[in-house]
């Protein structure tokens, strides 16, 4: 049986790079300041540029691109404010739908690296 979130088409991925970010790095990674757009999911840096008709400037996730958002994944807001890495004070299925979406990443997305500051860990 194919896994969960895996996509239609299989995915090849590079080996997984090992930059750390910033935050401030990150957030050059807007596809504004700079044309490629990272997403990180629980302090890991997707590069999310192929699908920059979602995460591009002004587009449905935009509010995710050169952030940790792991928040608004959570808890499926495009808030600005929950556009944020902190996870404290959410509930376990709120938890369960960020690795959900941490799997979605990681079969779609080359990793760029990780978030040097340690509140973006978990
Ligand atoms: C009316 C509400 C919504 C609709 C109709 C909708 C629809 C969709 C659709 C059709 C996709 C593409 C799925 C695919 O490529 O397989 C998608 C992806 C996605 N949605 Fe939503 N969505 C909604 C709300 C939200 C909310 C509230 C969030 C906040 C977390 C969210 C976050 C995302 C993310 C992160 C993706 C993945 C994009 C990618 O990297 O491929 N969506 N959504």
């Amino acid at each position: 049986m194919a896994p969960r979130f895996a996509p239609k088409e299989p995915v090849v991925l590079d080996p997984p790079k090992e930059e750390v970010f910033t935050f401030t790095e990150l957030a050059q990674y807007n596809g504004v300041e700079h044309p490629s757009i990272y997403v990180a999911v629980k302090g890991i840096v997707f590069d999310v540029t192929k699908k920059a008709e979602v995460y591009g400037p002004g587009k449905s996730y935009s509010v995710f691109a050169g952030k940790d958002g792991s928040r608004g994944l959570a808890k499926s807001s495009l808030k600005l404010e929950d556009a944020v890495p902190q996870i404290d004070g959410l509930t376990d299925s709120e938890l369960v739908v960020l690795d959900d979406w941490f799997s979605y990443f990681s079969q779609r997305y080359n990793v760029m690296g990780t978030i040097a500051d340690s509140m973006a860990k978990i």
